[in-house]
């Protein structure tokens, strides 16, 4: 409880290897999220590292696996029998790599937020995902880049910006090295920081 309030229930949906993940789980015993807690994690893919990380942590981790479910809107339907069996109120897309439908986001309208790596509008978009953004980034020859946590609505990466935080690219940069500061310097603070925002406007 904060203030007497119920803490918001977060869930994280993840497809790797989760670093994100274990930045909010950190965040939450170092006190930088304290209006909400992680209640579940849904992964799409079964063999991702980031389920190992919940379940170090204690926290309930599922797959839903798209293969699995057959279409679309069976994998949806999966994701919002898990949300509303948890009774989440936020869900967080930490390293989510399958698109979500229109229909899907438009059922929890400033309920979702998604980190980015890179500095909306730049290198967003469809097929703009992982390694392929800093690949981007260094092809273009932007000398800053950055994260971006943002609401998720219909357009990909298209939502309302929560934080921002720049990151330079320095000479030799591979998209490796790029990928790596851009987590460290720039996603591992800003979603938890994005994540506490969201939880105390939400159980305001
Ligand atoms: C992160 O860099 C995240 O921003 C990115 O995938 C990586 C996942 O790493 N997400 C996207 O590109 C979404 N468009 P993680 O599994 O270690 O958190």
């Amino acid at each position: 409880m904060a203030d007497g309030k119920r803490l918001a229930r977060i869930a994280v949906m993840v497809s790797g290897g989760g670093t994100n993940l274990q930045a909010l789980i950190d965040a939450q015993k170092n006190g930088i999220i304290k209006s909400g807690e992680i209640v579940l994690v849904i992964s799409s893919n079964p063999d991702a590292y980031a389920i190992k990380r919940a379940e170090a942590a204690g926290i309930p981790a599922v797959s839903v696996v798209k293969k699995e479910c057959g279409s679309q809107q069976a994998f949806e339907a999966g994701i919002r029998q898990k949300l509303t069996e948890y009774g989440a109120d936020i869900i967080v897309l930490a390293g989510f790599m399958s698109i979500l439908s229109e229909n899907f986001t438009g059922s929890y309208p400033k309920r979702i937020i998604n980190v980015h790596p890179s500095l909306i509008p730049s290198f967003c978009g469809k097929g703009f995902y992982g390694l392929r953004v800093h690949e981007a980034a260094l092809a273009y020859g932007v000398k800053v880049t950055g994260a971006t946590v943002h609401f998720v609505n219909e357009i990909p990466d298209g939502g309302e910006i929560i934080r921002q935080k720049a990151v330079y690219i320095e000479p030799g940069d591979t998209p490796e090295t790029l990928q790596k500061r851009v987590m460290r310097e720039a996603e591992w603070i800003i979603l938890p920081e994005a994540v506490e925002q969201v939880s105390v406007q939400m159980m305001r």
